[in-house]
């Protein structure tokens, strides 16, 4: 009998820049790779009802691929839902992404750290939490990009993005005070890892961009159960909308992912 999966899950195409870090560590696994695409954007969405779609979607798809671990990879979802879902189901562990914001306060030399997100992750009490525990002694700007999601989307999809736009997004990360700049930006939407070149291409100066991919992998593998032998498995991508267009077939299929219907 094969391993059960490991279970990698956004609301559209950002987890994939948690997905590739994730088959690096842990090349053995069988990945299946969620998008509730037919919810995108969470990033407007109120937090109640977002909460209870996502806890609703979970119940199915536990149902259907029981899995040995699922990876939020979305910081939209972890920053609301991540409790919900390890007290609904308590026998499957959990992995979230949530704003680096702990190692950006330790690596910031300037003390000026900001932090890019959708603006569901911005108005969130678990971020002002992390902000509050971790990060009090510098000062954090909270930016809520409102269409940075979908740019990378786009991009993604091999459409072209007008600079401008992008540099209007990323502006209010750059801070001036007193003679020091912003030096790291947290990458804190699994979608703009995408547009990391972009982003240092336009940028009024260098910082760090901090991408939390490769630790959100590192402790996934750390739950993961050591294999007697790899899985045989064929990666696999579900999509809610269940009507994915052609360049999300191609992009699925650049990254070898066998795409499902919801219903199979
Ligand atoms: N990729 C998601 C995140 O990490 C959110 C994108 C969206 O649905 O707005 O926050």
């Amino acid at each position: 009998m094969s391993a059960p999966p490991v279970l990698v899950f956004d609301s559209g195409i950002g987890g994939l820049t948690v997905l590739r870090e994730a088959r690096v560590l842990m090349p053995e696994r069988q990945f299946v790779y969620i998008a509730d695409d037919a919810g995108f954007p969470y990033g407007d969405w109120a937090e109640a009802a977002l909460s209870e779609r996502i806890v609703t979607l979970f119940a199915k798809l536990l149902e259907k691929y029981r899995p040995e671990i699922c990876i939020i990879a979305c910081n939209t979802a972890s920053t609301l839902v991540l409790e919900q879902l390890r007290s609904h189901f308590p026998d499957t562990p959990f992995v979230g992404t949530v704003p680096a914001i702990k190692p950006a306060a330790e690596r910031t030399r300037s003390g000026l750290v900001s932090v890019l997100a959708t603006p569901g992750t911005v108005r969130r009490a678990y971020t002002r939490d992390l902000i509050q525990s971790f990060a009090s002694q510098c000062h954090v700007r909270l930016v809520g990009a409102e269409n940075l999601a979908a740019l990378a989307e786009s991009y993604i999809r091999g459409e072209v993005i007008d600079t401008e736009r992008l540099r209007a997004e990323i502006a209010p990360c750059f801070i001036e005070q007193d003679s020091s700049k912003t030096d790291i930006i947290v990458l804190a939407c699994t979608h703009y890892p995408f547009l990391a070149n972009q982003f240092r291409n336009i940028a009024p100066w260098p910082v760090d961009w901090l991408d939390p991919a490769e630790a959100i992998a590192k402790r996934a593998r750390s739950l993961a159960a050591p294999l007697k032998e790899a899985s045989q498995e064929t990666d696999r991508a579900m999509f809610t909308s269940d009507n994915p267009d052609f360049a999300i077939k191609r992009l699925m299929s650049g990254f070898g992912l066998d795409l499902s219907s919801i219903g199979h």
